[in-house]
């Protein structure tokens, strides 16, 4: 087989194996007819007009015809790999989930790295966050940690997430530009929207360059809970840090590479993994107690929010190697359904608003995007786990049912399914209380949108700084509206002074007024609205 791994093969390959197509025989219709000419249309005389009972020609044609499907709505362009993954140590004092509980299982899992904003045929060095998210094949059902290459997001509240996208999507009157970071509308956006701060400056640095998938780091951005056997939750954040460190192109090279090879990164996987130099990822985690939940200068709730590793460290807990091309780019790729509400037993939510939009989003879009409700049947898809429900029907059924019965309670179908006990490995939702009045307000611990852009800032070199600053400067730049520009810059101020009067010379408007004086609350609700009346 063509990308068989060279060392053991594991149950997802084998299981891949009853879907998969090899086509060296001879050549047939969809219904398995031998076909003698797939060249010429059948025809009533040599020059005369093709016939309707051409049924190969007409399968060929119709087939070919149905060929394409919706792009995902963000994240249209990837490449993945098929891999697996080990922890180090059992953490089951922190969770109950199998693949995180036992060093000696070695978990299949499938990667996709992204571009967000790009069409399917973008390119693939664009100053963009990078998706990475990872499908774990785990013996109690599959797990997804769908993240990004940065460690924050751009807005707080999922509600907002159809209006940044729109804001970063080419423009719809004239569908230009395609590079999502310099038009007007991401900075009419990030101008009026404060909370996009920290991630612009992210987005702005060398980090939205990435060198190559193999050398990003990967997060989860929201808290996650970890919950072990006894029901006990702790606060968690996903991080993953590539064996080959984290490097970056610079904006020059990364334009002159989108032009003279704009698979760059989806060939250099390929590459690296056909070769056998398997791309490596160490998986660690920053752990909270549930005591803690408001021991931080921020909310653990806001994904607008890091944790900086000098209040938590990460723990490395695990690492996960990618040593399978995918045999079938469309099968695979480009139908895998990742979604953060597939979750397994011992990891769970909080009630981070961005997370909890998505967990709605996800499942809604794949409905459409791959074509009903059946596509967890999919061989990418497809849990490794026993797949028992009481579903049925629906387009690209695939499973045939044998079970009289599919609802319950019932006695006629032999009593199956049924739903597992407390000790039977059951998904068990953390018990989190929870009250309050239905209210459309975010929470004051949501408000400050600059001390992490800040210390962001801070933490880069000089030359980083430098690439930052430029990077602002081509990007604002491409801006054709003056008041755009100048609310961009008004908020850069709030971040770093020194910073903004650099980007306002590059993109020709007005230095700002210094900064508001230490201790001045930069992030009360007159001074985020100053911009909005600024026109
Ligand atoms: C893909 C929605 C925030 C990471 C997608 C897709 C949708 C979506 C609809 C396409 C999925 C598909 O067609 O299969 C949302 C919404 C968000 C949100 C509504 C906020 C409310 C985020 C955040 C992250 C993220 C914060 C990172 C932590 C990804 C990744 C993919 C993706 C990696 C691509 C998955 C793949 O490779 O197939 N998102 N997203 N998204 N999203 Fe989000």
């Amino acid at each position: 087989r063509p990308h068989d791994r060279p060392g053991e093969r594991d149950d997802k390959d084998r299981q891949l194996d009853q879907s998969r197509a090899d086509s060296d025989g001879t050549l047939t219709t969809s219904t398995g007819v031998k076909i003698a000419d797939t060249d010429n249309s059948l025809k009533a005389g040599r020059r005369g007009p093709t016939l309707l009972e051409d049924f190969h020609v007409r399968e060929k044609i119709t087939h070919f015809d149905h060929e394409r499907i919706p792009e995902r709505v963000v994240h249209a362009r990837g490449a993945g790999a098929y891999g697996h993954f080990r922890v180090y140590e059992s953490l089951a004092r922190y969770t109950s989930a199998g693949f995180l509980g036992d060093p000696s299982l070695r978990t299949p899992v499938f990667v996709r790295f992204s571009t967000v904003a790009g069409s399917r045929g973008s390119a693939d060095t664009v100053r963009d966050v990078r998706g990475f998210a990872t499908k774990f094949y785990t013996r109690e059902g599959n797990y997804d940690l769908v993240g990004n290459n940065m460690p924050v997001f751009f807005i707080q509240d999922g509600a907002k997430f159809p209006d940044f996208v729109h804001a970063v999507k080419p423009e719809p009157h004239n569908e230009i530009p395609q590079a999502a970071s310099a038009h007007d509308t991401l900075w009419d956006f990030v101008g009026r929207q404060p909370e996009t701060m920290h991630m612009m400056m992210w987005l702005m640095s060398d980090r939205a360059l990435p060198r190559s998938f193999r050398m990003m780091q990967g997060f989860g951005v929201h808290t996650f809970r970890l919950v072990n056997d006894a029901g006990e939750g702790t606060f968690v954040k996903f991080h993953w840090r590539p064996l080959l460190g984290t490097h970056s192109l610079v904006w020059d090279e990364a334009q002159k590479i989108a032009g003279k090879d704009p698979d760059f990164h989806r060939r250099d996987l390929w590459d690296a993994i056909d070769q056998g130099r398997f791309p490596e990822f160490e998986l660690g985690v920053q752990l909270v107690p549930e005591a803690d939940e408001h021991a931080f200068d921020f909310d653990l709730l806001d994904p607008t929010k890091l944790i900086p590793e000098e209040q938590v460290p990460v723990t490395p807990i695990g690492s996960m190697v990618l040593d399978r091309n995918p045999d079938d780019f469309f099968a695979e790729t480009e139908q895998i359904a990742f979604h953060t509400a597939n979750l397994v037993p011992g990891i769970d939510f909080t009630n981070d608003p961005l997370l909890q939009m998505r967990n709605f989003s996800y499942l809604d879009t794949q409905l459409i995007r791959l074509g009903g409700p059946n596509f967890q049947q999919l061989p990418v898809n497809r849990p490794l786990a026993d797949v028992n429900d009481d579903q049925r029907d629906g387009y690209g059924q695939h499973r045939v049912h044998r079970a009289r019965t599919s609802y319950l309670p019932n006695t006629l179908g032999g009593g199956r399914p049924r739903p597992a006990g407390p000790d039977e490995g059951a998904y068990r939702h953390y018990q989190e209380r929870v009250e309050g009045a239905k209210i459309r307000e975010r929470s004051d611990s949501f408000a400050d949108h600059y001390t992490q852009a800040r210390l962001f800032y801070n933490s880069l070199t000089g030359w980083e700084r430098d690439n930052l600053s430029a990077g602002f400067a081509f990007e604002l730049g491409k801006c054709a509206d003056t008041g755009v520009r100048e609310r961009a810059v008004l908020q850069i101020a709030r971040v770093d002074h020194g910073l903004a009067a650099e980007v306002a010379r590059s993109v020709g408007v007005a230095r700002p007024d210094p900064a508001p004086a230490p201790g001045h609350d930069l992030s009360s609700p007159a001074l985020s609205q100053a911009a909005t009346v600024m026109d």
